[in-house]
């Protein structure tokens, strides 16, 4: 049975019990909304865990002021199924309220990598994210807490405030799930339209050609990116490719020279959605 939680007392009190008992406690943090991919973090983490907990919170921190927090998708009860079905033990869905009171005031600013990529186009967005997962660690106190590689800026940005701050929670990333078709698995592809969830397969085509144009020998990653360039503006309802890139998977930093191990990342603008992808080389 997957219990409900609500209030941030009640789930500390839980967690508490728990760790009396030794329980190792696997965290999932998500928006909700959920689908396969959220679910292969939760099976990450039941192989690994006693306990299986899966927090649904829509941060409003992390969301700009021309950005979809109003309209982000929300579900629990459909969430709360699939978490069922799944074998999680604990959903904590707390309130916005309480996670952040009248008055609140304290953020995790982060002053490498956030600045990068989707936080260049997106300021704000990873003080938002710090803040709500220390928050949530701080409540959940996991021993594992699972990310998606989908996310892979925000997964390399969370692994990073883990160690300078010396928190103690293990992070541990997890592969990209994708469609039939190549799609990654996202919320935010609800908001497509049939025509417009053709053109977001631009996207994974995109990364799949880079792949094949790296492992045929080719280094240049602006010839890499122009032929990615060229093929996402073939797809109709692409609105704007905000960036493709391929970078260091640590530092995060632009390469000159493609290696092996290397992450292309890219967003683009299908109709008024925003999507975000990337693979490694
Ligand atoms: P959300 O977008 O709901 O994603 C929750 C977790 O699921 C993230 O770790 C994300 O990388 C992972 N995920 C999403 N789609 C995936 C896919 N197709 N394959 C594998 N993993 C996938 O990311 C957030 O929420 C928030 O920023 C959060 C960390 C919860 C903080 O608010």
């Amino acid at each position: 049975m997957t219990k409900l939680i609500q209030n941030i007392n009640e789930m500390k009190q839980t967690i508490k019990t728990l760790k009396q008992q030794n329980k190792k406690i696997g965290f999932v943090p998500t928006m909700g909304y959920l689908h396969k991919g959220h679910l292969s973090l939760v099976e990450c983490s039941k192989k690994k865990n006693d306990i299986t907990v899966v927090s649904i919170f829509v941060n409003p921190t992390q969301f700009g002021e021309n950005e979809d927090f109003d309209k982000y998708p929300r579900d629990l009860e459909r969430d709360l199924k699939l978490c069922e079905e799944a074998g999680v033990d604990y959903v904590f869905a707390p309130k916005v309220y309480e996670i952040y009171p009248e008055g609140y005031s304290t953020y995790v600013i982060m002053e490498t990598l956030t600045d990068k990529l989707c936080g260049k186009y997106r300021p704000g967005h990873f003080k938002g994210v710090l803040t709500v997962v220390n928050k949530l660690f701080n409540i959940v106190q996991p021993d594992n807490a699972y990310f998606g590689e989908k996310d892979y800026q925000q997964l390399i940005i969370i692994k990073k405030m883990v160690e300078d701050l010396n928190m103690n929670v293990n992070v541990v990333g997890c592969p990209i799930i994708r469609e039939e078709d190549g799609l990654a698995m996202s919320s935010r592809n609800k908001y497509l339209s049939e025509e417009e969830r053709k053109s977001a397969l631009s996207l994974s085509k995109a990364l799949f050609l880079a792949k094949e144009l790296f492992e045929k020998g080719e280094t240049n990653p602006q010839k890499i990116k122009e032929e990615m360039r060229k093929l996402i503006l073939s797809y109709p309802l692409v609105k704007e490719i905000q960036y493709i890139e391929i970078v260091d998977p640590k530092t995060l930093e632009e390469k000159q020279k493609v290696e092996k191990g290397d992450r292309v990342l890219l967003a683009v603008f299908v109709g008024d959605t925003r999507l975000i992808d990337n693979i490694e080389l």
